[in-house]
């Protein structure tokens, strides 16, 4: 048995786990008095662990494995069956360097203009409307810059039933019912569109860009010498292509940010010594978003005094870890400075994983997102003009995703 690990001995806790969504490991890290504790989810042990030292284990590769550690439900709407987030070893380093190959530093910068390109055409088009709700906004024009930047072709008008299905894949993630089977029509949706692109491309009768994620996805070989199936590139591509419209709820959250702490708008505006980088840091630790990510045990191990038995689903809080009160002064304070001279831990800070990049599963994504948070909230306080009026900006920390429940609605803007 697993004396030393304290335990939560409620019979199952799946359901508490859907009642206190972000707040759950922190609950019971906080009741228990430990980093570490195991308890019951969908019907196994499961331990659950907060912290630096924890992310630190939970990114041993020779003690964990991400085989079997997703859940079905989670590859049919967010992450796509038998992708990259479930795979270990070699074959996980090769598709992981395929991912990272598209994050130079030429790429990236593409990646700043075309959203900077979507925010100027979308003030203008905002001039003239009433009001103007921010996260569908976003989550679209970040839908079309993903598209632009990774050579896949979207007509003008298939750009809102496409965003909303990329949309609908990452509000399924903690969705039990209607949210759920939303999120798995449209990710099936989605995989059959990007499928045929990926076919147009291996047929030649799509040329995009040799530089683009489309391109090098279609063509990237295995380790066997083999090109992926049009379904697992499909996956994949999408694993480009969500995420990066996934970066409209952060921007969301930065301008809630803006609004909640005002003295935070100057201070963007003038941008002195990095303070647009700190900001955005500051959002990605501050606001929900990824609660906890998931690895089994490889094989048996003791790391103080707990006993990790090999297949173990075993569970890092994300969000407890970035609030965690021996990490961070004031955890529930939003202080860009904290960022200020920071040592840049790649185990206290985990918005979107920890470790290292090629060798584990941190965010391949993590450079861009922070590249397109830092010119998006420039260009809202300098190249922009808004009001913002009365309406229900609380966001739930329980439902996961969260984002204010008014979607943040943003009035008479105009071009600065
Ligand atoms: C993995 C969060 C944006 C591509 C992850 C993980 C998290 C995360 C928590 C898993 C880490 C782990 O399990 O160890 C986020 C958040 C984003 C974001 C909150 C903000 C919008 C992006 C973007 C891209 C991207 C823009 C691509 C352009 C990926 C990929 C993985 C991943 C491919 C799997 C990596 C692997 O398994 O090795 N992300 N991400 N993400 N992310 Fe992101």
């Amino acid at each position: 048995s697993n004396n030393s690990i304290p335990q939560d001995k409620t019979l199952d806790n799946t359901l508490a786990l859907l009642q206190e969504g972000f707040q759950f490991i922190p609950n019971r890290r906080k009741q228990l008095d430990s980093d570490i504790f195991q308890t019951r989810l969908f019907g196994q042990k499961v331990i659950c662990m907060s912290g630096k030292e924890a992310a630190e284990l939970f990114y041993d590769n020779e003690r964990f494995q991400r085989k079997g550690a997703a859940p079905k439900r989670i590859q049919k709407t967010l992450f796509g069956e038998n992708a990259i987030q479930g795979m270990d070893g070699e074959e996980h380093k090769h598709r992981k360097r395929m991912f990272l190959s598209l994050m130079t530093p030429e790429r990236l910068d593409h990646m700043v203009d075309l959203t900077l390109k979507q925010w100027k055409d979308k003030v203008t088009e905002w001039e003239k409307a009433i009001d103007v709700v921010l996260f569908d906004e976003t989550e679209e024009m970040m839908c079309k810059a993903a598209c632009e930047w990774a050579g896949v072709p979207i007509r003008e008008k298939e750009v809102n039933q496409r965003s909303k299905d990329l949309g609908a894949m990452i509000d399924a993630f903690g969705g039990v019912g209607q949210r759920y089977r939303q999120g798995k029509h449209a990710r099936k949706r989605t995989e059959k569109w990007i499928k045929d692109i990926i076919k147009e491309i291996r047929s030649g009768k799509l040329n995009p860009p040799e530089n683009t994620a489309s391109y090098i996805i279609a063509w990237h070989r295995e380790r066997n010498g083999k090109k992926l199936s049009s379904q697992m590139a499909a996956i994949e591509l999408i694993n480009v292509i969500r995420p990066i419209a996934a970066i409209g709820r952060y921007i969301t959250f930065g301008a809630l940010a803006l609004h909640e702490y005002p003295e935070t708008y100057k201070k963007l505006q003038e941008d002195n010594e990095e303070y647009s980088k700190m900001f955005v840091q500051e959002v990605r630790r501050f606001y929900p978003f990824g609660p906890f990510t998931g690895a089994r045990v490889r094989k048996h191990f003791t790391w103080k005094q707990c006993h990790f038995k090999k297949g173990m689903l075993v569970l890092l809080d994300i969000y407890g870890t970035n609030h965690h009160p021996d990490l961070w002064e004031d955890p529930d304070d939003f202080k860009p400075e904290r960022f200020k001279n920071w040592e840049g831990s790649p185990f206290r800070f985990i918005p979107q994983g920890g470790g290292d990049h090629y060798i584990g599963h941190r965010c391949a994504g993590e450079w861009l997102t922070v590249m397109v948070m830092k010119a998006s909230m420039k260009f809202i306080t300098t190249e922009m003009e808004y009001e913002v009026p009365p309406q229900d900006l609380n966001y739930s920390m329980v439902r996961m995703p969260s984002i204010p429940k008014s979607r943040f609605v943003i009035r008479k803007v105009r071009p600065k």
